[in-house]
């Protein structure tokens, strides 16, 4: 190893910490947008370091001896395309469309996680045998197990996100219907496409060096990654997202073993890792196993409506004018977002309404659920962009002791994160943590009809004598209790 190998080595793993500092920091929302650059950063020295190697390396053991000019335009019109892509769609996009683009990105790193191992193992076969089968038993120095495991994984994980990415994107998007879609011959398929893969991975393991079996890998995983994701319905997507991140990570860290290099290992793990750990929280804090959740078929769906609301009470609706008396002249209001807010694209409203009400003396806080929404975080990163100031966001365990001291509770676009039958047995969202929206004093509801949420059961909270429902679009609504309000 030369000098120069030795600086750029260093520079990648001053580029991977920076990756474990900016994710450290985006822990708050206050410091995120800090650690986002940060991470940035280690990835810029990264591929920085890595140019600077590629363009004058001398070590006759390099993948790419002396890369010819056609190499450096590859690199450089990929980064201009891909970089320049990325950065217009990630500037684009609207907030609600962002878990289709995360995965998208996920595809992308899936597939190119897979590509590097392809494009290792050809290069590897090619001087023993192109295009042909090598037995072990042929005594031919095979390619070694240590270069092959990695290999194979990589391939086979990464081959899997890219297609199953693709497709639970495109199932947000609505290219592809959002219902669990049932595949002909069900989980036997999908088993039978994981023993084909195993059985030819065994083989490659086992010494022997073949283009065609690798190749059988490849097809079989892209199909896997199909009818994996095909049975899930759309409101499963974001923890199906998430677990496919996990396995980008992992398929980038395989890529990492297969170059031998140290800040892909590093840079694989972390995503690899903390993508497992949302996926088991987002799992956790819907009361719901992984496997129940890839097995799919969960809950009604959103929109279905019962036919005469929850049983063994009757619903209040309630006129603009009570909802902003009862606002106006609290001493404490927690505002609870949800799915609906979201979509009708309310953040600014309701930071509007917020900051009219704390004119007027009332303290507003924000009550925040882990899964309020359809992906995680989404509620804080909307009314961050509404610029809500951040202490006023109340995480679940904080805020739920103090909306028994809470005058009014108002319940905009949430519904299945507020249902008290979560606390009872027997229900599709039992034991799911909810928020303590029935302990407060008054509740005013802002939803458009008796609609159900994601779970598709009824709201018991919509019959709670405490409760009044005003029945509006949510940006709607809450412009026009802006407009009340302030006519007091
Ligand atoms: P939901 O229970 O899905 O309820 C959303 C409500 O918003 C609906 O009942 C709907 O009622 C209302 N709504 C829709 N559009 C509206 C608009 N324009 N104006 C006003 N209201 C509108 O939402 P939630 O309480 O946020 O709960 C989230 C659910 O998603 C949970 O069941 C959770 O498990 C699930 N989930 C979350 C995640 C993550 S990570 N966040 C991931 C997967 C699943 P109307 O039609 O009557 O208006």
């Amino acid at each position: 190893m030369d000098l120069l190998e030795s600086l750029v080595r260093i520079a990648w793993l001053i580029g991977a910490a920076g990756f474990v500092f900016g994710l450290m920091r985006m822990n708050s929302p206050a410091t995120a947008r800090n650690g986002n650059l940060i991470s940035a950063g280690g990835m810029a020295l990264a591929v920085g370091g890595t140019l600077v190697l590629l363009a004058v390396t001398t070590n006759p053991d390099s993948p790419h001896p002396g890369l010819p000019i056609a190499g450096w335009v590859i690199i450089l019109a990929g980064i201009a395309f891909g970089g320049g892509l990325g950065l217009y769609t990630a500037r684009t996009v609207k907030m609600t469309a962002m878990p289709q683009l995360v995965s998208l990105f996920n595809a992308v790193g899936g597939g190119a996680a897979a590509l590097i191992a392809i494009d290792d193992y050809l290069r590897l076969a090619a001087p023993l045998c192109a295009g042909c089968i090598i037995p072990a038993t042929q005594g031919i120095q095979g390619i070694p197990l240590e270069v092959s495991i990695p290999t194979v994984l990589d391939i086979v994980i990464g081959g899997i996100t890219f297609t199953g990415s693709l497709l639970a994107s495109g199932k947000l998007m609505g290219i592809i219907s959002g219902k669990p879609i049932k595949v002909p011959g069900g989980q036997l398929v999908t088993a039978g496409l994981a023993l084909i893969v195993a059985v030819a991975a065994i083989y490659l393991w086992a010494g022997n060096v073949s283009v065609p079996v690798l190749f059988v890998i490849i097809a079989a995983s892209l199909i896997f990654g199909i009818t994996m994701v095909l049975p899930i319905g759309g409101a499963d997507m974001p923890v199906v997202i998430s677990l496919l991140n996990s396995f980008t990570g992992t398929a980038v860290a395989m890529a990492g073993f297969v170059l031998g290099n140290d800040v892909l290992i590093i840079a694989g793990a972390l995503v690899g890792a903390s993508g497992a750990i949302l996926t088991k929280l987002m799992a956790d804090a819907m009361n719901r196993s992984v496997l129940n959740i890839m097995i799919g078929g969960f809950g009604g769906g959103e929109g279905t409506v019962s036919a005469g609301g929850p049983e063994g009470g009757t619903v209040r609706a309630i006129g603009m004018d009570d909802a902003a008396i009862q606002l106006a002249y609290a001493t404490n209001v927690i505002i609870v977002p949800g799915y609906g807010l979201a979509v009708a694209q309310a953040q600014h409203a309701v930071r509007e309404l917020a900051e009219l009400l704390e004119k007027r003396g009332v303290n507003v806080s924000y009550a925040i659920h882990p899964v309020a929404g359809r992906m995680p975080g989404h509620m804080n990163v909307l009314l961050a962009e509404a610029n809500v100031p951040y202490p006023q966001l109340r995480e679940m365990d904080d805020i739920n002791p103090e909306f028994e001291r809470a005058d009014v509770a108002l319940v905009v676009g949430a519904n299945d994160v507020t249902n008290p039958a979560a606390r009872r047995a027997g229900t599709p969202v039992s034991g799911m943590p909810i928020l303590d929206v029935d302990h407060a004093k008054s509740i005013i509801v802002i939803k458009r009809s008796m609609g159900r949420g994601y779970a598709g059961i009824d709201n018991e909270l919509y019959v709670n004598p405490k409760t009044g429902m005003l029945f509006t679009d949510a940006k709607q609504g809450l412009a026009d209790l802006v407009a009340a309000v302030k006519a007091l």
